[in-house]
């Protein structure tokens, strides 16, 4: 799958020197889109590490999948603003556009849908010996993470990851599988039968069926909601080195196979910190209960005891362009669904909190999971499956940046590490500790 061009850069001179005052040696380094490289520092003083726990001033790749101006308030899926492609795109166009680096021609769109739709069956053994072989209360995002890695038994050929071919083949799978896990992990959490794929149906709308279908012969999704998904899939489906990226390019550095690389990436978006916070928004939301509880929750915020929810990001220091857009897609569903009983308080917490200096000296504004939540809960979905929803379309980045780092041949990341432990010491007896 080849990388779309990376964009021409004009490379200006600006540069920074460095100077080892133990030596007085100095190297002078060049800015270069804005970065340095790391290679002079470790010439001039090896063994001196940059230290960066959580990577917040660390380039870890070289990336053209996605481009994000915290400042601005800007996100392109390879150069196309996300607004243009939220309103005129579909989540499969930009799955296609993500994972190939060009928008697709008709034909080659066609080519792909036909693909995707006829890769969204999974094995039986799949279904019937692990979805069904789940705890009644598994989290379905405990059985999401586990399927997708017992996917790389099904297909063993995928180890062999530098054959374009047989990677393009896995990625299909996994882009098209995802909704099926995820729906079939739904319907066994609830005691309902599974639900094959219509192949009839548009991705969303297939999607949609597998989770929601009972009796009738056919489920018609609501077209208002099937594209109010779609939407959402799209504004969710990459963000360049987030945490579960990360992990995604960190795996698959070590040439493990696109499944469980995956499999690593929906882990780490798992976390509340991470994906877990649209779920953890509504579960904030129930709490406070009523608007008039939320200046007191406000300021349990602002004394550390409580997080504010789907607020705050470590790029966006200005406003999630997603988050713009989801609240204007709430308002679509909510005519079709009616209003959300919580969405009066989220409305509340946003107009206080965009008030407070608290929130505004720490630049902590609403990201993309402070909306969602309710749109998806307002759908019909249960809590435990908003961050599934999340990990559905994020598949497609994911992948964008395991194809990625194998086509720049990149390294195995091992950082190094600042030793803050004991020094040597000797082992002592039970009889004198
Ligand atoms: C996603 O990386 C991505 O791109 C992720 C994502 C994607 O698409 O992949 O955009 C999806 O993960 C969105 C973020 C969802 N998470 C949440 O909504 C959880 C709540 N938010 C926070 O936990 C936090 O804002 C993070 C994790 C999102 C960002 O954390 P940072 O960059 O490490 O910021 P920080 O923890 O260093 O906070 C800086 C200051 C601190 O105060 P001080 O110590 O300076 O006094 O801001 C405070 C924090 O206490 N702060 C918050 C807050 N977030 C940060 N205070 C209250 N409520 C919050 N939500």
């Amino acid at each position: 799958m080849s990388i779309g061009a990376s964009r021409y850069h004009e490379h200006v001179t600006e540069s920074i020197t460095i100077t080892d005052n133990r030596s007085g040696e100095s190297v002078e380094i060049p800015i270069d889109q804005g970065g340095v490289d790391s290679k002079p520092w470790n010439q001039l003083m090896p063994g001196v590490w940059f230290n960066d726990p959580s990577f917040g001033t660390t380039a870890a790749a070289d990336s053209t999948v996605t481009e994000l101006d915290g400042v601005n308030g800007i996100l392109r899926y390879r150069g196309y603003p996300i607004e243009q492609l939220a309103e005129r795109s579909s989540y499969l166009e930009v799955a296609y556009l993500l994972v190939n680096g060009e928008l697709p021609t008709a034909e080659e769109f066609e080519t792909w849908r036909y693909e995707i739709t006829h890769h969204t069956f999974i094995h039986e053994n799949v279904r019937k010996k692990f979805l069904e072989g789940f705890h009644h209360d598994a989290h379905p995002m405990g059985i999401l993470v586990a399927t997708i890695a017992a996917l790389s038994t099904f297909y063993p050929e995928a180890k062999d990851i530098f054959d374009p071919e047989v990677r393009r083949k896995q990625i299909v799978r996994l882009i098209a599988k995802m909704p099926t896990l995820a729906a079939g992990a739904y319907r066994f959490s609830r005691g309902m039968p599974f639900v094959y794929p219509d192949n009839s149906l548009d991705f969303s709308a297939n999607f949609l069926s597998m989770l929601f279908k009972t009796a009738e012969p056919r489920y018609d999704a609501n077209p208002v909601l099937a594209k109010a998904l779609d939407v959402l899939f799209i504004l969710h489906a990459d963000h360049e080195q987030n945490c579960s990226t990360t992990a995604m390019r960190t795996v698959g550095s070590a040439h493990a196979d696109p499944y469980v690389a995956t499999a690593a990436a929906a882990s780490a978006l798992y976390g509340p910190r991470h994906g877990g916070a649209n779920e953890a928004v509504l579960h904030m939301l129930e709490r406070i209960g009523s608007i008039d509880n939320v200046p007191a929750f406000i300021d349990r915020v602002k004394a550390g005891e409580e997080r504010l929810m789907g607020f705050g990001h470590r790029v966006y220091k200005n406003f999630d362009p997603r988050a713009t857009i989801i609240k204007n897609t709430a308002y679509e569903v909510f005519d079709v669904t009616g209003k959300s009983p919580l969405l009066d308080i989220a409305l509340k917490l946003e107009e206080v909190a965009l008030a407070d200096n608290y929130f505004v000296d720490r630049k902590l504004y609403p990201n993309v999971d402070f909306y969602s939540g309710l749109i998806y809960q307002a759908m019909g979905f249960p809590m435990d499956m908003f961050t599934v929803l999340f990990a559905i379309p994020r598949v497609a980045g994911w992948l964008s940046h395991y194809t990625e780092l194998l086509e720049q041949d990149q390294r195995i990341i091992r950082p190094r590490q600042i030793y803050v432990g004991a020094g040597e010491r000797d082992y002592v007896p039970f009889s004198i500790r």
